[in-house]
C-alpha cells in the first residue's frame, strides 16, 4: 500500500510516500527556517501562508521522487494535531481535497505518535518499549504497547524541553533554531562552568513529570548565581552547561520509568532527539536497548506520518471530511499497564 504522508504542523512543509508503513520511497522536507530566522522564532501567520504556497509543489515532488503516479496512491495520512492550527489546517485541507479528488481514503493523525513511529522506518522495534518524545512543543515519557496504544507516564508541567532550548538561545542570540545552535556551541564549551539546579523529583502520580522553567530562568536570569569561578562566562560554556542539565532532567525521569516498568527498550523521537549530548548519553547505556531515528527523521517529516498512517488505513480506519485540526494531543492513554 502506497501512503502519501503530509506534515505541516509547524514550520516544515513535508510530504512523503511510504510503502507498507516501512519503505520510504521519498521524503521531501521544505524547511522555513530561513524565513523565520529574522524573528528568532516561528511566526504562525507567516508559517501557514508559506505552507499554502509550498504544499502543492512539495507533494508533487514527493510523488516524482518516489516514482509513483497519482493513481498509485492508495491512501493519504496527514498530521491533524497537535501544532499551530493555521499550519495544520493547510495540510489537512489539502489532504481532504486531494483524497476526495483521487477517490482514496485519508486519515488525520497525531504528530507525537508519528514521531514515536519514526524509528520503525529504520529498525524493527518490538513493542512494548519506553518512549521519550522530545520536541519544541511537547515532552512526553510514555510506554508504547503498539503503534497507537501509548500510555503517558510523565510530561512537562511547564515548558517543553525544546522550548527551553529555543528560549535560552533566543535570549542570548545564539541562533535559530535554538536547539541546533546550542548543540553546536556546546561542543566547544565546558559544562562545568555553571551548576544549574535540577528540579527535585515529584512524588506520587507526578513522579515521571519534568519541568524546564526553573532551568530556563536560572540560565537566562540567574547566570552569576550558578557560575563556577575560574570558568569563562562564554556562550559555549553557557550552552554546554545548560544542555547538560536539560539532558540530565530527561534522563533522571527516564531512569525511573525504566526502573518501575522493567522495560529495557527505549525509543527516542522528536526534534530534541537529534541532540548530540542526549544521543551520546543514551548510547552509552549498555544496559538499555536504545533506538533513535536518524537525524532527518528526528525533526518534522512526512515519512513518519505516512508510516504511521499505513497502520490506520490498513485496518480500515478513515477520517471524514469533518475532521478538524487541533492544537492538542489526543489518542494517548493515561494509565499503564
Ligand atoms: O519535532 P520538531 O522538529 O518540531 C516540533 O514538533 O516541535 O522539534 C523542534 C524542536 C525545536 O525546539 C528545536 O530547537 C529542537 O527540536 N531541536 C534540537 C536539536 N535539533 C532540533 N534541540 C536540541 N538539540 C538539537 N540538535
Ligand atoms: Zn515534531
Amino acid at each position: 500500500m502506497n501512503v502519501l504522508g503530509i506534515e505541516s504542523s509547524c514550520d516544515e512543509c513535508s510530504a512523503s510516500v511510504v510503502l507498507d508503513g516501512k519503505r520510504v520511497m521519498s521524503n521531501v522536507v521544505a524547511t522555513q527556517i530561513e524565513i523565520h530566522r529574522p524573528y528568532s522564532g516561528v511566526v504562525p501567520e507567516i508559517a501557514s501562508r508559506t505552507h499554502t504556497e509550498w504544499i502543492l509543489p512539495v507533494v508533487k515532488r514527493a510523488l516524482s521522487d518516489a516514482g509513483v503516479s497519482e493513481r498509485e496512491i492508495d491512501g493519504i495520512a496527514v498530521t491533524s494535531r497537535p501544532g499551530l492550527v493555521g499550519s495544520l489546517l493547510v495540510g489537512l485541507s489539502f489532504a481532504k481535497g486531494y483524497a476526495y479528488s483521487l477517490g482514496v481514503p485519508f486519515v488525520g493523525l497525531d504528530h507525537m505518535l508519528a514521531h514515536l513511529y519514526a524509528p520503525q522506518l529504520e529498525h524493527d522495534i518490538e513493542y512494548p518499549f519506553v518512549g521519550l518524545l522530545v520536541s519544541g512543543g511537547h515532552t512526553i515519557l510514555c510506554v508504547a504497547s503498539g503503534v497507537d496504544d501509548v500510555a503517558v507516564m510523565g510530561t512537562t508541567i511547564d515548558d517543553a524541553c525544546g522550548e527551553a532550548f529555543d528560549k535560552v538561545a533566543k535570549h542570548y542570540g545564539f541562533g535559530f533554531p535554538g536547539g541546533v545552535a546550542i548543540d553546536r556551541l556546546a561542543r566547544g564549551g565546558d559544562s562545568r562552568a555553571f551548576s544549574f539546579p535540577l528540579p527535585s523529583l515529584h512524588k506520587g502520580d507526578h513522579r515521571y513529570d519534568v519541568s524546564y522553567s526553573g532551568l530556563k530562568t536560572a540560565t537566562i536570569n540567574q547566570l552569576d548565581q550558578f557560575w563556577n569561578p575560574g570558568y569563562e562566562k562564554s556562550a559555549e560554556n553557557i550552552a554546554a552547561s545548560f544542555q547538560k542539565a536539560a539532558v540530565e532532567i530527561l534522563l533522571s525521569r527516564l531512569e525511573k520509568v525504566v526502573e518501575d516498568t522493567g522495560l529495557k527498550r527505549v525509543v527516542a523521537g522528536g526534534g530534541v532527539a537529534a541532540n548530540s549530548h542526549l544521543r551520546e548519553r543514551l548510547a552509552a547505556r549498555s544496559d538499555l536497548d536504545v533506538r533513535f531515528p536518524s537525524l532527518k527523521l528526528c525533526t518534522d517529516n512526512g515519512a513518519m506520518v505516512a508510516g504511521l498512517g499505513y497502520h490506520y488505513l490498513a485496518r480500515g480506519e478513515r477520517s471524514g471530511l469533518g475532521e478538524n485540526a487541533s492544537a492538542r494531543v489526543a489518542r494517548f492513554r493515561r494509565t499503564y499497564p
